[in-house]
């Protein structure tokens, strides 16, 4: 078998056998392959797409290229999450802590930032000295004893998708049905969780741009998770405006921890507790997901989710005291209001278009081993369906380079639209799928 003729098989249409798509993912993992061929795969995929027998055998090849995590040490039943990627999308910040504030064992495999898209490691490293290199003794340790552990991928985790994940990052081959739902259900079927609740995005910020496509996706995963004998659910969420005010590593954090303090947006609190109470009832702590629902809520108000929070920041190795003053994390030198030249009712926002200015200030990665820069990013001061007058700020723009925050004003004014009839809003959750 020769890598040329599967890109060549691929690109003409055809499909590739379970023999030949082991081999691809074995060699790639052991350096036998190179990135530029690998690439040009991922290209192919991308125009030709796979049938749901290649996605299912490139999920099962990539979860066994390196080691299954065995969570058995763990009591209880572990739950996990993971969404498809968005802008703004701090969940997880919130999410983790609270379901575990209910004492559900979460064990969670996090990402970094993906195209456009913010990752939950990326935004954990705000913590001075925080790690999220876990070894499996540790991991499992934390999940014991605070009942909270978030890991990046290790070496052995998976390591074909890590490798997969950073060379789509920078290659634009991220947005693709099977390659999504093949990296996601790759990591979650090799770290071991018993229940998984998947967030699929849907929208202009998100990777699956329409609601059918999205929920194509959000079903090919729970298929892939029930075959390998996995408890999954899937919510579709509305990703056609940023989720919450805060884009921005550092900007993120700040805002998750007004959520779990009991303060936060709307929408970011609705969508937390969506996900986190079937997150509980997966783990038999609730009968329902009113119930939870109910749980999660007075956890959030009383503190108890803020204090798990800080336990989990000082497990792994960083200063809770930043947790309570977030003014301590990292701030960008220049924050400047952009002020509206127009009008009327916000009737959208192009938030794939938030998520590349938060890019182009230096929030994401350009190439594979790009470093990015916590602190910068874009506070939304105004969201879909609010009314603007002009001169009003519709934004504030967090950089380190007056050159890139010029850039970043321009562009941002030309990202909203405004009508004058009030718009209808969409709801934010958009479907589950069970
Ligand atoms: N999250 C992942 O882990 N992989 C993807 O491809 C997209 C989002």
């Amino acid at each position: 078998m020769n890598m040329y003729d599967l890109i060549v098989k691929k690109k003409r249409g055809g499909e590739l056998t379970d023999k030949e798509i082991r081999w691809m993912i074995r060699e790639y993992t052991d350096e036998n392959i190179p990135d530029y061929q690998m690439s040009a795969m991922m290209m192919a995929i991308c125009f030709v797409g796979m049938t749901d027998e290649e996605t299912k055998e490139l999920t099962l090849a990539m979860a066994h290229s390196g080691d299954m995590l065995n969570l058995s040490e763990i009591h209880g039943i572990k739950v996990d999450k993971h969404s498809t990627g968005g802008v703004g999308d701090k969940t997880s910040l919130v999410l983790a802590p609270l379901v575990a504030s209910l004492g559900v064992p979460v064990a969670k495999m996090s990402g970094r930032g993906l195209g456009h898209t913010g990752g939950t490691i990326d935004k954990l490293e705000s913590f001075a000295g925080f790690r999220t290199n876990l070894t499996t003794e540790e991991f499992i340790r934390n999940v014991n004893t605070i009942h909270i552990a978030i890991a990046g991928q290790t070496a052995d985790l998976a390591p074909a998708d890590k490798k997969l994940y950073a060379l789509r990052d920078v290659t634009g081959t991220v947005d693709q049905m099977s390659l999504i739902a093949s990296s996601i259900m790759s990591k979650k079927l090799a770290s071991g969780s018993d229940g998984i609740v998947l967030d699929v995005k849907t929208g202009d910020g998100a990777f699956m741009k329409s609601y059918s496509d999205a929920k194509a996706l959000a079903a090919e995963m729970v298929n892939i998770g029930k075959l390998a004998g996995k408890d999954v659910s899937a919510v579709i969420s509305d990703m056609d405006q940023p989720l919450g005010n805060a884009v921005g590593n550092a900007l993120e954090v700040k805002e998750a921890i007004d959520t779990l303090r009991g303060g936060g947006p709307r929408d970011l609190k609705e969508l937390v507790l969506t996900l986190g109470s079937l997150m509980a009832v997966k783990a038999g702590k609730a009968e329902n997901t009113e119930q939870a629902a109910a749980l999660l809520e007075s956890n959030l108000k009383n503190g108890r989710a803020f204090q798990v929070f800080k336990e989990f920041i000082r497990a792994q190795g960083g200063d809770p005291g930043e947790a309570e003053q977030p003014e301590l994390l990292p701030r960008a030198e220049y924050q400047e209001e952009v002020y509206s030249e127009k009008e009327g009712y916000v009737s959208n926002i192009h938030t794939e278009e938030i998520g590349r200015i938060c890019l182009l200030l230096g929030g994401g990665r350009e190439k594979k081993d790009s470093e990015i820069d916590l602190a910068v990013g874009v506070i939304l001061l105004r969201k879909k369906g609010d009314f603007v007058c002009t001169g009003e700020p519709i934004a504030v723009i967090h950089a380190n380079s007056p050159e890139k925050l010029n850039e970043a004003k321009e562009r941002l004014l030309q990202a909203y639209e405004f009508s004058e009839e009030k718009p209808l809003l969409e709801p934010l959750i958009k479907g589950i799928i069970e």
